[in-house]
């Protein structure tokens, strides 16, 4: 893990090679802050004063570590939870160099999108952690509707969808020890200021970006500041086993319900089915050709109509 912050410093740019040399023995603790105090920086593009500025939360953002260029802010957000990170601290990049999508796929991640990593210690049974990632999603959707985004749509679990393309993922990732979940890594890549030519051909058809869809380029400090707004007060729902809300949220501007679906679980398993509706874990419960219902927990879901 060393190697790989020490990686990243150098690519941040602001860092020499005696430094790096120096550090490389350093305590961990101290590591861990000389990786916060790199981050507590401004970059071209991304401002913590203009993020913070008028910023209501009551921790959520209250830490900002803002980078040029890291692999991944999920990598360095786990790293830094597990070295003294405060609850709600957000880790910031203008670009990843290797980046994470879900099912082991890899996620562009040019100058221009907004990609940050919440690090999360929630206050609720862990059962209920699957939510935390359909919450964000609706963060993510009114922070969309906020900023002039008409119907915003979510697809299950938490593609953001707007006129049937995606423009933003989410990735969940729980930080164990002792096999108990200490801190929830939630990852959010928002394509914001891009132009889609840039994206592969491949990803082309199925995507768009914020610029492409409001026909200008927006304010990303202000976007963040926004959805960490959002991020919040639904986290504080979630922390107060607001589910259901939360759940009526989600529902309301659901891309899934009432679909036909192939449903795509590991080791090629596939099947087809009707979307039925979400459960109260956050599970797609999906009416199989046999008539038989399914609840869907994990797994690709591919939209067949
Ligand atoms: C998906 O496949 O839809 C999830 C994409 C998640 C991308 C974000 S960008 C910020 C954070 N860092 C990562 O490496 N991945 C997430």
């Amino acid at each position: 893990m060393r190697d790989e912050i020490i990686k990243l410093l150098k690519k941040s740019g602001n860092i020499s090679d005696e430094t790096i040399s120096e550090i490389r023995d350093v305590d961990i603790h101290d590591f861990a802050n000389l990786v916060k105090d790199i981050g507590k920086q401004e970059t071209d593009y991304i401002k913590a004063s203009e993020i913070s500025k008028d910023l209501n939360t009551k921790y959520i953002g209250k830490n900002l570590y803002i980078y040029n260029e890291v692999s991944s802010t999920n990598t360095v957000a786990k790293f830094l939870s597990e070295n003294n990170a405060e609850n709600g601290s957000i880790v910031i990049s203008e670009k990843q160099t290797d980046a994470r999508g879900r099912s082991g796929k890899s996620w562009e991640s040019p100058l221009g999108g907004v990609w940050l990593s919440i690090i999360l210690q929630p206050d609720v049974d862990h059962s209920h952690i699957p939510l935390i990632t359909l919450a964000t999603g609706v963060a993510v959707a009114k922070t969309l509707e906020k900023i002039g985004v008409e119907n915003p749509e979510i697809k299950w679990p938490n593609d953001i969808i707007i006129r049937n393309k995606k423009v933003c993922g989410i990735l969940t990732e729980a930080v164990a020890k002792f096999n108990t979940i200490e801190n929830v890594i939630i990852g959010v890549g928002i394509d914001a200021n891009l132009d889609i030519e840039e994206f592969p051909e491949e990803l082309q058809d199925g995507t768009t970006t914020l610029e492409k869809e409001l026909g200008r380029k927006g304010d990303a400090n202000l976007l963040i500041r926004i959805f960490l707004e959002e991020f919040e007060k639904i986290s504080e729902l979630f922390n107060h086993e607001g589910y259901e809300e939360i759940l009526k949220e989600w529902r309301k501007r659901s891309y899934t319900i009432g679909k036909i679906v192939e449903i795509r679980k590991p080791y090629n398993k596939y099947y087809d089915g009707y979307v039925v509706g979400i459960s109260k874990e956050g599970a797609l419960v999906v009416e199989k050709i046999d008539g038989s219902l399914e609840k869907v927990i994990s797994g690709e879901c591919i939209i067949k109509n």
